[in-house]
């Protein structure tokens, strides 16, 4: 069943980015007083923070000459063109053209920006060409700001499109095969009773999945062997996927923003948070495990052909255990047609 509230999104066209959607494009720590460049859908913007802390971002070919802003400098909460010093203020309006004597300022000297919020340790940026009206609120993720949870975060490169990514993180039969010197369990591929949620952003999926017995730091929390772990993955639109584990003596939640950097290329920036082990020196622990199941994963989304994922859901074959992705699909397909 498609989510009805996504149903009045509009900007809807046959292309592969879902538009006028908010997409969590960087980490909100990594964006300084200083330029940032961004690729997003091989578009190239540059971000920065002004003396009030706000995120401003703007397209990063200067209208002069095409110079990158994102290799120039703040001055006054202006960004600077390092070619010919050119100053935007944060608006995108032009207001000093340092070679100008007499006349004015042309109105054509205007960067295009684009909407801009900070939420949960992402920067989120609002891609479409929907009326601010028409702009959709971001997911609440209320669990992200409990106090009690010790986060860490990352990033990890793909060459491969983001659905791809995407759907593998709301893969569960994969985990005996790929993840099979992880957690996986071999031995027990079954996947079972599947419960899918839907909600305002997305769906979810909790199945109960056999996992093998823990290794390293966390042999110290529980030996022998493990029951079936509650796992429960899940994708808010367009570009995030969620994973929380219930684990025996604690939860693991990891959010990680998907970032199309273009058709080929994502950057998965994520969020691991962890009510165990809660002090700093199990953080390198905790990065190490996250890595590595990404690693694991690199070389098979890498190898799926096509690159993008058909849009004719007769393309492909589903069976019960795909029910997640065949979900996102369907809102994918949706909103693009
Ligand atoms: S190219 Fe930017 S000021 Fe000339
Ligand atoms: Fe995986």
């Amino acid at each position: 069943m498609i989510c009805h509230s996504y149903l009045a999104i509009a900007g809807i066209k046959p292309n592969y980015m879902l538009k006028n959607l908010w997409y969590a494009v960087e980490f909100s720590d990594a964006v300084t007083t200083h330029p940032t460049l961004l690729k997003i859908f091989d578009r190239e913007l540059v971000l920065y923070r002004t003396s009030d802390g706000h995120i401003q971002a703007m397209a990063n070919a200067c209208v002069h000459r095409g110079a990158a802003l994102a290799n120039g400098w703040i001055d006054r909460d202006c960004i600077v063109c390092p070619y010919h010093g050119w100053h935007y203020q944060p608006d995108g309006s032009c207001v000093k053209i340092p070679s100008i004597t007499t006349g004015n300022i042309p109105k054509s000297a205007r960067m295009t920006t684009d909407p801009v919020q900070e939420k949960y340790g992402w920067i989120w940026l609002f891609l479409g060409d929907g009326s601010p009206g028409e702009i959709p609120s971001l997911p609440n993720f209320p669990q992200v700001e409990a106090s009690n949870l010790r986060s860490i975060q990352g990033e990890f490169d793909w060459n491969a499109n983001y659905e791809r990514v995407l759907e593998n993180g709301l893969d569960f039969a994969h985990a005996p095969f790929v993840h099979a010197g992880a957690f996986g369990n071999p031995d027990l591929p079954q996947i079972a009773d599947l419960e899918i949620e839907n909600f305002a952003e997305g769906a979810s999926a909790t199945v109960h999945l056999a996992a093998t017995p823990p290794q390293g730091l966390w042999k110290l929390l529980v030996r022998g062997e493990r029951a079936p772990i509650k796992t429960r993955t899940g994708f808010c639109l367009p570009n995030i996927t969620f994973l929380e584990v219930y684990l025996p003596f604690g939860q693991l939640t990891i959010w990680t923003a998907h970032v199309p950097i273009d058709l080929h290329t994502t950057v998965s920036k994520w969020i691991n948070f962890r009510t165990f082990f809660t002090g700093k020196w199990a953080d390198k622990d905790a990065y190490n495990r996250t890595i590595k199941i990404f690693e694991q994963d690199k070389p098979i989304v890498e190898s799926q052909r096509p690159q993008l994922i058909p849009d004719d859901l007769k393309t492909e074959l589903y069976v019960p255990a795909d029910a997640l992705q065949l979900q996102y699909r369907k809102l994918r397909q949706y909103l693009l047609s």
